[in-house]
């Protein structure tokens, strides 16, 4: 199978990187010189983790990256099987480089979207047969997480959809299939948990450690919802609240702690401080306390 992997930012660089892992011959394409070098150095040094983690063999991270080819030319995808669009979250922007595609790759390709906001009949609105556009919403590292939304826009088809389903299993993930609905099904709901746990801290429930203790040991969550947020970054999430507020209802009002926190600069992990003060990436006393 060619896939044709569009922007090699942190989410492109990695399903390219899957894609490969899983046989396929995989066209990285950025208008970017320099992501593309970056994508090429950070799918090398991730491969090389995995051989260190018994993962795969040395023998299996050198095919999968000779199997990655890094173009600005959209031509080098000429016959593509398929498209995935992983480039910024605008519009505009989705939609003039699933047309471009779309002159390129086979007339049977499958051309998938991985946004994680926009709505997946809107995107591939843009596809002059957009029967086979499609959401792959994949999750980040893509390369470790093994979920997959296969998401249905209002005019994909139901081969479409199956091929999607296919595709998904082959690259060795889960799909879990939605229509196009905002939040899907993982965000909606994992942004559900963490407001409510904002809520908690703001009217002094428990503190943001002991709330993620509750849904870590009590519910068996990897993490914590506050912690999560920390990860994701809080800036992100209001983002996100903003938007399921205004399609979805008063339930996803972004609460006050949260807001107060993006303003002070306080969007987790990456600027050292959010619902916990960061150390060395490691969330090291809770903020709230
Ligand atoms: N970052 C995440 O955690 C995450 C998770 C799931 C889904 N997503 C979705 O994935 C998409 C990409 O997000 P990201 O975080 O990887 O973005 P990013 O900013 O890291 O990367 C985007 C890349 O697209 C490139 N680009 C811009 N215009 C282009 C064009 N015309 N053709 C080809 N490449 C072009 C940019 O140069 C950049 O390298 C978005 O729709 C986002 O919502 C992101």
């Amino acid at each position: 199978m060619h896939t044709v992997v569009l922007g090699a930012g942190t989410m492109g660089r990695d399903i390219a990187h899957v894609c490969a892992v899983a046989g396929h011959e995989v066209t990285l394409r950025d208008v970017d010189e320099g992501a593309l070098t970056t994508a090429r150095e950070h799918i090398a040094a991730n491969l090389t983790g995995g051989v260190e983690r018994g993962k795969l063999s040395e023998k299996d991270r050198s095919a999968a990256l000779d199997r990655i080819a890094t173009t600005t030319d959209l031509a080098d995808a000429a016959g593509a099987d398929l498209a995935v669009e992983a480039v910024p979250e605008d519009l505009e922007l989705k939609h003039a480089v699933l047309s471009e595609a779309e002159s390129v790759v086979a007339d049977d390709a499958l051309i998938a979207t991985n946004t994680s906001s926009l709505s997946v009949t809107s995107v591939t609105d843009a596809l002059a047969d957009p029967t086979r556009g499609v959401g792959l919403h994949f999750f980040n590292p893509a390369y470790v997480m093994e979920l997959v939304e296969v998401v249905i826009g209002e005019r994909t088809s139901e081969r479409t959809r199956e091929r999607a389903e296919e595709v998904v299993v082959d690259l060795g993930k889960q799909a879990v299939t939605v229509t196009d609905t905002p939040g899907f099904a993982s965000s909606r709901l994992g942004v559900a948990l963490g407001c409510e746990a904002m809520r908690m801290v703001e009217s002094g429930v428990a503190s943001a450690a002991d709330i993620d203790a509750a849904m870590e040991l009590g519910y068996r969550h990897p993490t914590g919802p506050l912690e999560l947020t920390d990860l994701v970054g809080l800036d992100v999430r209001l983002d996100i609240l903003e938007y399921l507020r205004e399609e979805l209802g008063e339930r996803f009002r972004p609460p006050q702690v949260l807001k107060r926190k993006v303003r002070a600069g306080k969007l987790g992990r990456k600027t050292g401080e959010g619902f916990y003060v960061w150390s060395d990436g490691e969330p090291v006393r809770p903020a709230d306390r």
